[in-house]
């Protein structure tokens, strides 16, 4: 173990992590080039503990506007699942693509990727344009690499087109005992969290925001219902909480009863239970079951849905526009089940609906969702965490869909339950609240 890594588990003082050597290699969950083709043959299952390793990679230089973090902890999300089957594109394409910028982003271009796009962790060395953050800082990380120049007259940051996801579109990711990052990519940590909890967040939870808060996406507004396919999952479980603490009201798709009993802990009354619908014969592609999906919905909560939560794609896309009200909105941000969506467009013009497209969040987003964690407004749905030289397995459980919430990494953190610093907010927050998805 290097000194600078024993003295970030000492505690030790932001000055004395700036005056320490930082470490030529360290340890990483990565993907390789040269695997890329290794499921070709095997296209039914891509099992993603063949082709992510752990093991030592080479340490980059820093530049001028970037921090070298000390990780104690990552999250597997389901992009992680995209970089380790090389699909839909192998990601070394995106890195060779940035790497055409110039000198700095070439470093990204390597035979190996480090994967993962959630960290918290330490501030350990600072660029030499770095006046906002300093070594000892403990913070979390939003997965927008970006310079943050706005370049569209909307003023927002997710329109520049330099935004990329750090960890799946560049290299040096959260999943490692050390990550490259940009310094505007910090978060302040949640004082009363975990390390492994505050990995848990920032991804989902920013993109949760933006789909449903912010004016870029759905607006939601007091009292408005909102579907939420995939309910008990990463993004699921932070929009069912998005909806209640704004004033709405939740409906939410669940795949099994006992994710339908987690919903109802949640505090959320009208459960779906998918499966009724989807396995009918023709599934949700038959106008009976989707009528009747629109009357169970009824039932819960007497009206049509303001807003439909969308992420799930071919499957359930042509059900969520028919699903949403006249005069309402489906938002999405994913395409799980297929990217090529079909639905009947009578239901959205005729109807008034709109469709729209989100991806991650800007600056200012990330900052409000940031800030609903660490005022313990929302708290984060981990419900696993596996040590880095697991990744591999983590990253599977996710493949599979055995997971509820979120999955987290342990990188430097020796053990669950460390980092937490402010006692008083935690057990204002509730340890049953805190801990409620890990019964599952
Ligand atoms: N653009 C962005 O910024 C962004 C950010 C985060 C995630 N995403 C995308 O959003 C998607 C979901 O991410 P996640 O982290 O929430 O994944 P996740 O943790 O795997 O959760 C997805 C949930 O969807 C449900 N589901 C799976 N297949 C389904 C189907 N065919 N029909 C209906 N429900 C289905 C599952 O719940 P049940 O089985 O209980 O129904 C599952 O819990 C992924 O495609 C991801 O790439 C995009």
């Amino acid at each position: 173990m290097s000194e600078l890594i024993e003295a970030v588990l000492a505690d030790a003082p932001g000055e004395r992590l700036a005056e320490l050597p930082v470490p030529d290699r360290y340890r990483a969950a990565y993907i390789r080039k040269q695997d890329v083709g290794m499921f070709d043959d095997d296209e039914r299952d891509p099992d993603v503990r063949r082709s992510i390793r752990v093991g030592e990679v080479a340490m980059p230089e820093l530049a001028p506007d970037e921090v070298l973090v000390a990780v104690m902890a990552s999250a597997v999300n389901f992009n992680t699942v995209w970089s380790a089957t090389f699909k839909p594109v192998p990601t070394f394409a995106f890195l060779e693509r940035f790497a055409r910028q110039g000198a700095r982003a070439a470093r990204h271009n390597r035979p190996e990727q480090v994967i993962g796009s959630d960290a918290s962790g330490v501030v350990v060395r600072t660029g030499t344009g770095v006046e906002d953050w300093v070594a000892g800082d403990r913070v979390v990380v939003n997965p927008i690499h970006s310079s943050g120049r706005v370049t569209s007259g909307s003023g927002d940051g997710m329109i520049a087109d330099d935004t990329l996801a750090w960890g799946y579109e560049t290299n040096f990711g959260g999943m490692a005992d050390f990550a490259v990052v940009k310094a505007n990519q910090l978060l302040r940590k949640p004082m009363h969290l975990s390390w492994e909890e505050s990995a848990a967040y920032t991804l989902c939870g920013m993109t949760v925001y933006r789909m449903l808060v912010s004016p870029n996406g759905a607006q939601m507004k007091q009292g408005d219902i909102v579907l939420i396919w995939g309910a008990a999952g990463g993004l699921g479980g932070y929009a069912v909480q998005m909806v209640k603490n704004g004033g709405g009201i939740p409906v939410a798709v669940v795949g099994s009863e006992e994710r339908a009993e987690l919903m109802r802990e949640m505090g959320c009354e009208a459960v779906i239970n998918r499966q009724e619908f989807m396995n009918a014969p023709d599934g949700l592609k038959n106008p009976k079951t989707l009528r009747r999906m629109g009357e169970a919905i009824r039932r819960l909560v007497g009206e049509d849905p303001h807003i439909v939560f969308e992420h799930t794609g071919q499957e359930t896309f042509g059900a969520s526009v028919y699903l949403a009200r006249r005069g309402g909105c489906v938002v999405t941000c994913g395409s799980s089940s297929g990217y090529q969506h079909g639905y009947d467009n009578r239901y959205l013009w005729m109807k008034v609906k709109r469709i729209v497209g989100s991806h991650a969040a800007n600056m200012a987003e990330a900052h409000e969702s940031n800030r609903l964690l660490r005022l313990g407004l929302i708290v984060p749905t981990l419900s696993v965490t596996y040590p880095l030289t697991e990744a591999g397995e983590a990253t599977r459980a996710v493949q599979l869909g055995k997971h509820v919430g979120k999955v987290s990494i342990r990188c430097l953190a020796p053990s669950d339950g460390l980092g937490v610093e402010d006692h008083a907010l935690r057990a204002r927050v509730g340890e049953q609240r805190l801990g409620l998805f890990r019964k599952y």
